[in-house]
Order: C-alpha cells, then structure tokens, then sequence
C-alpha cells in the first residue's frame, strides 16, 4: 500500500550494502512514496555489495563517501543537491560496524585503536553528517535525519561488545544536535532501536540467532522485520510526524518493556529439566 507521503522530497540514503539492508528496504519504500534521493556508501562497498543495482532499481544516483570523512560527506551532500535539485527533506544513517567485533575480541580486552573506529564509524560519523548538512545549510526546514540504533545502548547484551558504547553515543548525538538544529531550523533528529534484523551487520553479533529467537519470544508482538523498520523510517520522514525530535524510537515488537516473556520462560524451563534429567515429564503450564 502506497501513501505518496514522501511526494517532493529529496533525500540521503547511507548504508545500502545489499537487499537484506534496512537502507535498502528504506530506499525501496522511499521511492513507492514517491521520493528522489541519492545512495551511499564507501568505495569498497560499492564495488563488493549490490548498492549500484539499488541505484538502478530505484533511479538513484550513486555517490560514494566514507561516512568517517568530511571532505567526502561535503561532496556528497554538495553533489546530491545538484542532481536533485534542491535541499534535501530526510537523511538515513543506517551505518555499524565495529573492528573489534570483526576481530573477535572480548569487550573486556578491547583493542583501543579499534574502538575509535568503531566509534568513529558507527557513532560520529552521524555528528559529521549533520554538522556538514548544516554547514552546508543542505537541509530544508522540517527535514527529518534518523540514525539506526539497538537497545544495548541502554541495557547490557554482551555479544554487542562496544556496539552499545557507539549506540549509546549516536543516541546522544540526537539530542545533542536536535536541539540546535530544532531550535534554528525546525530540523528533527531522532533514532530508531530496532530488533535484531538478519543483515550483514547483524549477523556479525556473537550468537546473533539465539539473539533473534530469544528477542522474537521476549517481544508481546514478535521481532520488527527490516521491511517494517523501512515502514517506520517513511512515516519519520513524512509531515506526519513533524514535532518528533530528540527521541530514541523504540521499534522492537515491546521487546525494550519486557522483564520476562511466558515463551522465554517456557523455552528456559524446557532446557533446565532436559538439562538435568533425561526422563523428565515436566508440565510446561506457562505456555
Ligand atoms: N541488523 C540488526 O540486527 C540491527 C538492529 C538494530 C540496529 N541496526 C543498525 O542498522 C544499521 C544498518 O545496518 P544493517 O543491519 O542494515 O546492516 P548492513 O551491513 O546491511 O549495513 C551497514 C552499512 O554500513 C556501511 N558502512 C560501514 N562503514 C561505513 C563507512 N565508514 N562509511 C559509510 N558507510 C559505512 C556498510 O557498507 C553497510 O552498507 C546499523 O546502524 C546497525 O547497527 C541493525
């Protein structure tokens, strides 16, 4: 179902990397509402992911920029004004990744030059998008930025390892920077923490599908899929939602409200008794 809610708008899409993106699924449902953008992402990405094919798919232009590089987002956004023809509505930061995770180290023996990449290109790099759109004056009035977020910023998952420190920031980073832009040009900043969503991102997560299975029977309406994350992201873009700004936007089936779930428990209970004792007959009366 199409709403034309985007009808005019122009905007930036970072972190299309291939079809189980969330920017992906965003740019898919941003050209249904009928707006134009351009796409982005680093050099290498491009080249090895399917961002260029998204490009075709949606009539969008390809530019790419490393998010951690102010000379790179000055152009793009300098260039993406030029072939759309104007100021530019809404920017997704749908942008993560951690070296530290890559390479497998524990968060409690943290490499600390990695950390500042991670935090670098998963947090700060959306303080620079915004400081360049403003430097820039890139954005109209009303425009609307969203960064992509994950509930470890505010409780402990220890597969996220410093993930949560970078969601943590980049939730900050919205308030911090809502309220100047807010106040000079009615600009919203707000990010949405949404479920563990299969994607190449997500699934670099230590124990990622336990994550989902887990979060899926903890969350009353289930995990939010990509396509619904996208959903979410059009009606933040819209003028349907024009004094929300300076938020952390829950978008994860309750999960982010729960303390314990009866499927969690139920599934909890069964592996203690066949842990414990192969002949047991336990009634699993939560279900
Ligand atoms: N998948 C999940 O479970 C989940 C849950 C909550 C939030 N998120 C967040 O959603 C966002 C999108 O991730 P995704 O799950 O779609 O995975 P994805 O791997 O498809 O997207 C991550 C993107 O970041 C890009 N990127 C990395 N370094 C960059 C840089 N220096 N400059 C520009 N781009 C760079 C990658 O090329 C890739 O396109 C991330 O912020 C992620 O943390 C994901």
């Amino acid at each position: 179902m199409t709403y034309n809610l985007l009808k005019g708008k122009r905007g930036i899409i970072f972190g299309a990397l291939n079809e189980d993106s969330i920017a992906w699924k965003v740019a898919m449902r941003a050209k249904e509402e009928g707006a134009t953008f351009t796409l982005t992402n680093t050099a290498v990405a491009i080249r090895m992911g399917d961002t260029n094919k998204l490009g075709e798919l949606c009539n969008a232009e390809v530019i790419p920029a490393d998010a951690t590089n102010v000379e790179d987002l000055e152009n793009l956004i300098t260039k993406s004004m030029e072939v759309l023809g104007g100021k530019i509505d809404f920017v997704l930061h749908s942008i993560g990744m951690s070296p530290n995770v890559r390479k497998g180290k524990h968060y409690s023996d943290l490499d600390y030059g990695l950390l500042d990449k991670t935090l670098d290109i998963s947090a700060i790099s959306f303080h620079k998008v915004i400081q360049s759109c403003r430097k820039l004056d890139a954005l109209n009035e009303w425009a609307s930025v969203i960064g992509l977020s994950y509930v470890a910023a505010q409780r402990s998952f220890v597969g996220y390892n410093d993930m949560a420190d970078a969601k943590a920031l980049l939730e900050s980073i919205a308030r911090s920077f809502g309220y100047i832009y807010g106040r000079e040009r009615n600009v919203r900043i707000n990010t949405i923490s949404q479920s563990p969503t299969y994607t190449t991102a997500g699934g670099g997560i230590k124990g990622f599908d336990g994550l989902l299975d887990f979060s899926e029977r903890m969350s009353p309406l289930g995990n939010a899929s990509g396509d619904e994350c996208a959903d979410y992201c059009i009606v933040m873009f819209s003028d349907l939602t024009r004094k929300v700004t300076m938020q952390n936007l829950f978008h994860d089936g309750g999960f982010s409200n729960m303390g314990m779930s009866l499927r969690a428990m139920h599934t909890y209970n069964k592996g203690m008794c066949c842990d414990c004792d192969p002949e047991c007959d336990h009634e699993h009366k939560y279900d």
